[in-house]
């Protein structure tokens, strides 16, 4: 099996990329955000605080998770209902960031996401796929931006789907996600050693594509010689 894993911090563009590229390649594309998305909207529910380590906890026996993907699309269920729309808020951003750090969380996910990876050829995206989901990946690449291009990309994103918001409280949610996501102590958001880092501030959409396309191309190439 082959798999791909691209890291990176919120709005580099992972997920848009990383769903184009499966596609052409004709891998199936994991987005793991959503299950800790899913995690957070379950919190938010049920009331608890998300970054309240215990009250997260005692929740989880109640959190069934399942991916499912139609024509190619990822679709997120949880305890079977479809939630891939309801976990795309600022609210719920910021409950998975929150509920993403607690380790009882992490150990949940991770075998969702390794069993996905043994019976498929996968490009997960995620944080910490390199480093801890799968450290022997075929080819890995962390995917990055300046905070204010991401911050960019997301406010116009939130602009098109009418969620009111301002460009100054994406661009401060961006910084405090990207310093909790890489200061949380347990898989912090990091390049792996052996990942190909790809900065995509200055380049298009297009172009981040045909990059990442050429490095897993590139990696392929490399392990059959
Ligand atoms: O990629 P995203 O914005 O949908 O991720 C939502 C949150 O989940 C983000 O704040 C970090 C966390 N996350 C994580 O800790 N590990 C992953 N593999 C994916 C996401």
């Amino acid at each position: 099996m082959i798999s791909v894993a691209i890291d990176g911090p919120s709005g580099a563009g992972k997920s848009t990329i990383a769903r184009a590229v499966a596609g052409s390649l004709h891998y199936l594309y994991i987005d793991t955000g959503a299950l800790y998305r899913s995690v957070g909207l379950f919190a938010l529910r049920k009331g608890a605080e998300p970054t309240d380590r215990e009250a997260v906890a005692k929740l989880l026996p109640e959190v069934s998770l399942s991916l499912k993907h139609v024509d190619g699309v990822q679709r997120v269920f949880l305890n079977g209902e479809d939630v891939s729309e309801a976990i795309r808020t600022p609210e719920v951003s910021k409950a998975a960031s929150g509920v993403s750090a607690h380790p009882e969380v992490r150990a949940l996910l991770l075998e969702t996401q390794r069993s996905l990876a043994r019976e498929n050829n996968v490009l997960m995206d995620g944080r910490d796929i390199g480093t801890v989901v799968l450290p022997n990946a075929t080819v890995k690449i962390f995917l990055t931006a300046s905070a204010e291009k991401r911050a960019e990309r997301r406010f116009k994103e939130y602009q098109q789907k009418g969620i009111p918001t301002t460009f100054e409280t994406v661009l401060q949610d961006v910084e405090k996600r990207d310093y909790a996501d890489s200061h949380r102590e347990i898989a912090p958001l990091k390049q792996a050693e052996d990942a190909v880092l790809l900065d995509t501030s200055d380049m298009t959409l297009e172009e981040s594509e045909q990059a990442v396309r050429q490095i897993i191309l590139d990696a392929q190439h490399g392990q059959k010689e």
